[in-house]
């Protein structure tokens, strides 16, 4: 059970948006794009890393956010293939903010159960940041709430055709070269394997964009965009997404029950 009092004090913001959140209709996935920083940081004239220390508020808020509300599945784009482009100084910083986080949060991660996963090419990072993911994935794994993903040195590009590479290995190595494969099994072959795919995707700082993020898995997400930039992002502009999510009519390409309905009785006047 949801407990709401650890969700929002009586008579605040967030306690009114709690209320018009349909619980019984919870997006079981969420994926964020964190965005934003470098402009935080500029707008209050210091330094772009500043924002992406400030941004760390944000991810543990979020975090916590995300595991009392229940939901199954947390995605975060912090760092992505692109992303090596940026200042030496930044990148840098940015890995060294990562480690901080992963040895400050481990505790309050166990004690919200939740299952820590970091997804993207983790290979290509260096050995110290890797050695700090593997020991939070270990230590995290048998928890079983919240499965918590972040991705790191991702791209969806790189995800795509590094899952077309270990799908040919593995049908050369069973020697079905000329098998025919469908879409539940390259899924089952992506980065994200066994996870469902995102129902809302969140991108910060109001750029219009998806920036190569779970480009497979997005397929029918619903998209939020919020002009909050990442480190102001707090608990109730995520209640905001969550009641945007629950305003929408997914159709998958179909039509509304009701409207299928109109066609049928039409159908059948007609005959
Ligand atoms: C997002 O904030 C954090 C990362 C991409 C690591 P940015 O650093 O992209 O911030 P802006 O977009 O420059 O404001
Ligand atoms: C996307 O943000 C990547 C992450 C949030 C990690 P960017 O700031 O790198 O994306 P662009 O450059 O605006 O597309
Ligand atoms: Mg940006």
């Amino acid at each position: 059970m949801i407990d709401l009092s650890k969700l929002a004090e009586p008579g605040s913001i967030e306690e009114s948006l709690l209320e018009r959140i349909d619980f019984k209709r919870m997006p079981r996935h969420i994926a964020v794009i964190m965005d934003g920083n470098g402009r935080w940081a500029k707008s209050r004239n210091l330094p772009r890393v500043e924002g992406h220390r400030a941004g760390i508020a944000s991810v543990r808020e979020i975090v916590e956010t995300a595991a009392r509300l229940e939901l199954g599945v947390i995605t975060l784009y912090a760092f992505s293939v692109e992303n090596w482009k940026r200042p030496r100084y930044e990148v840098a910083t940015l890995m060294l903010l990562l480690k901080e986080y992963l040895r400050k949060e481990l505790a309050t991660l166990m004690d919200n159960n939740i299952r820590f996963v970091p997804i993207g090419r983790v290979d290509g990072l260096d050995e110290t940041v890797q050695r700090e993911l593997r020991y939070a994935q270990e230590q995290t794994a048998r928890n079983t709430g919240l499965l918590f993903q972040i991705a790191l040195n991702y791209g969806g590009r790189a995800e795509i055709v590094d899952t077309v590479n270990r799908i040919m290995a593995l049908l050369r190595e069973r020697e079905m070269s000329d098998a025919v494969i469908d879409e539940a099994f390259f899924s089952d072959h992506l980065y994200t394997a066994n996870v469902d795919d995102p129902d809302l995707l969140i991108r910060t700082s109001g750029e219009l964009r998806v920036s190569n993020f779970l480009l497979w898995q997005i397929a029918y997400a619903e998209i939020h965009v919020t002009k909050v930039l990442w480190p102001d992002f707090r608990r109730r502009h995520l209640f905001e997404a969550i009641i945007d999510f629950q305003a929408r009519d997914r159709r998958y390409g179909g039509v509304e029950e009701a409207d299928a309905q109109m066609f049928i009785e039409a159908d059948e006047n007609r005959a």
